[in-house]
């Protein structure tokens, strides 16, 4: 009874060849080791054959011989292969190799028999792609494309939260699949640190589990687990894991939120030293047209282990930045003890505020918002960086500055930039801005000069054609979000050149700057919400 013919025109097909035969075998056997040298033997002879020519048939199928059942390969190609040791028989239909298996002493139960039919006729989505399928072809270059494209678009995101958020979203289209979850090690554990669902209800519940986020030891008995320990695992059905299985499914989510685990990819997510950062899953894939629920297919693997690479090096990337950027901040605060460290923990924590409250007014979606917050968090930190390049005898003075001190002072914030791209931090443009601008007036006042901007920025490596005057909104919003969470902060707190100002003082002073000092819009919208800016300052306190 012949099963079916594999057509194998290269040497990827001769891989997708060899897994439905050792699927195949193991259904009529159930035999690991037969299983696997029956495999070995077949895809040797398939490579062969594929070197020599390459439109190889291998007809299987399945018969009847002396002690039971057997599984029949007959290989035919057009030209007779090229190798020793094998002797190939010419007939009509061109050159022939026959291997025979025993794969049952007994009758072949037929349910059997059509599940290992099926395996051989399905045609993977790779098969079909190396059949010159354009439609799938483009399917595949979209998906790798997106992929690529993403890489850029992650390579630019400091904040780590943000960028898993934004990998899983992604992860959901990519894959076509209902769900994504990112794992981190956090304590020689994995930890659910990220779920991005379809359904946005769903996404928000799965965070957590009764308050704490849901941890598994890094071992074999969790899908995250072994992912972890081996890299990579598929599963079909999570309600159906081989009792072989050293893993079992972990039904708490499903429980919580109702949503039904079927096919599961969990990859490992490891660094450039091979160190182990989390694991990555990929949820119930389905059918992009018609939205049936499908299963992983090799292609989905592949790409999930690019997607992976990608992953963990944008993963690396951020905490390499975030850790690089706090050690700015904390070489600071060592230069100047009694103000930088909250102070630039209230000034990001006020300037975000102000962010949210402008983005709101203009109907910004959440998106753009999310995006943009996670650089001005970080960015807005680093506003004073500059600081560490000025002498002590400045930063530290106890009173009035004179007009010398003064103006090594405002060099600050030029340095800032300069200091940063020493250290080879790469700037995005909001951390750029927000140093280089922070001192710049809505009327065009304050420092440093456009001159001084632009020497700054071309040491920077940037095109400096275009680049305006600082002054109303040729200031980067950024910058003017900051100037005033700054100066709110310098005006609130005691320093040592001034007393702290009683709050009212400093909503007046603000109030008042407005159209001198500071953008009008962004005045109002901190004016009107003053009580909430100084309840962030008194979170943070020394
Ligand atoms: P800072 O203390 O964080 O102050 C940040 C900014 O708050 C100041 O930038 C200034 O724009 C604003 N600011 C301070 N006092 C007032 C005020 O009375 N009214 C208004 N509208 N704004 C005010 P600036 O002036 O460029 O100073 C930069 C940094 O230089 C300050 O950061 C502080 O560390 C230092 N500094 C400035 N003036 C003096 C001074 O007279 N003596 C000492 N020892 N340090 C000073
Ligand atoms: C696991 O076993 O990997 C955890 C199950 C889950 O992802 O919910
Ligand atoms: C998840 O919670 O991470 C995905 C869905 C599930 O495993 O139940
Ligand atoms: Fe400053
Ligand atoms: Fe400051």
């Amino acid at each position: 009874m012949l099963l079916a013919d594999l057509h194998i025109n290269s040497i990827a097909n001769v891989e997708i060849a060899r897994r439905k035969m050792y699927d195949s075998f193991m259904l009529l056997t159930n035999d690991v080791p037969f299983s696997a040298k029956a495999t070995s033997d077949f895809s040797e002879l398939a490579r062969h054959f594929a070197q020599a020519e390459n439109k190889l048939v291998a007809h299987v199928s399945l018969k009847r011989d002396g002690q039971g059942r057997a599984l029949d390969l007959d290989f035919v190609s057009q030209s007779k292969p090229a190798f020793n040791g094998m002797v190939a028989q010419q007939s009509e239909d061109g050159w022939h190799i026959a291997r025979t298996y025993p794969v049952s002493a007994n009758w072949v139960d037929q349910e059997i028999v059509n599940q290992v039919r099926e395996i051989l006729l399905l045609k993977s989505r790779e098969e079909l792609l190396t059949q010159n399928n354009d439609l799938l072809r483009k399917t595949m270059h979209d998906r790798t494309d997106s992929l690529n494209r993403l890489a850029t678009e992650f390579g630019n995101i400091q904040d780590i939260d943000t960028l898993l958020h934004r990998l899983l979203e992604e992860v959901l289209g990519v894959f076509y699949c209902e769900a994504g979850s990112i794992l981190m090690k956090e304590d020689g554990m994995l930890c659910f640190r990220h779920t991005v669902t379809e359904n946005v209800d769903l996404t928000e519940k799965m965070l957590m589990a009764d308050g704490k986020p849901l941890r598994f030891p890094i071992d074999r008995n969790s899908m995250a687990g072994t992912a972890a320990v081996d890299g990579l695992l598929v599963v079909k059905d999570a309600y159906n894991i081989p009792a072989i299985a050293t893993y079992k499914f972990n039904q708490t989510f499903d429980n919580l939120t109702g949503f039904k685990t079927r096919a599961v990819i969990s990859v490992a997510l490891r660094s450039g030293q091979n160190e182990l950062l989390g694991v990555l899953q990929l949820f119930n894939p389905h059918d992009p047209e018609t939205r049936e629920a499908t299963e992983f297919f090799e292609d989905d693997q592949k790409l999930a282990l690019h997607f992976a690479r990608m992953a963990s090096l944008a993963i690396e990337r951020s905490s390499m930045t975030r850790t690089l950027v706090l050690r700015m901040i904390r070489l600071a605060e060592m230069r100047d003890p009694k103000e930088t460290g909250v102070h630039v923990k209230r000034v990001s924590g006020v300037a975000k505020r102000l962010y949210v409250a402008w983005a709101k007014r203009r109907g910004l979606s959440q998106e753009m918002m999310d995006k943009q917050l996670n650089h001005l968090g970080l960015a807005a930190m680093l506003h004073d960086v500059g600081k560490v390049g000025i002498d002590d005898a400045i930063l530290k003075k106890s009173g009035k500055f004179d007009p010398d001190e003064r103006s090594k002072m405002e060099m600050h914030a030029h340095i800032g930039a300069e200091v940063l791209l020493g250290a080879k931090i790469s700037l995005d443009d909001a951390t750029r801005d927000i140093i280089l601008y922070h001192h710049a007036r809505w009327d065009g006042t304050g420092y440093p000069s456009h001159e001084q901007i632009v020497q700054t920025l071309e040491k920077l490596g940037e095109d400096t054609s275009n680049v305006p005057q600082p002054k109303g909104e040729g200031i980067p919003l950024n910058a003017r979000i900051v100037a005033i969470a700054d100066v709110f902060d310098a005006l609130i707190s005691k320093r040592a050149y001034k007393d702290a100002w009683a709050p009212e003082q400093v909503r007046e002073e603000i109030a008042k700057c407005s159209g001198t000092q500071f953008d009008p819009e962004l005045v109002e919208l901190f004016v009107s919400d003053f009580d909430e800016y100084r309840k962030i300052h008194a979170e943070f306190q020394e």
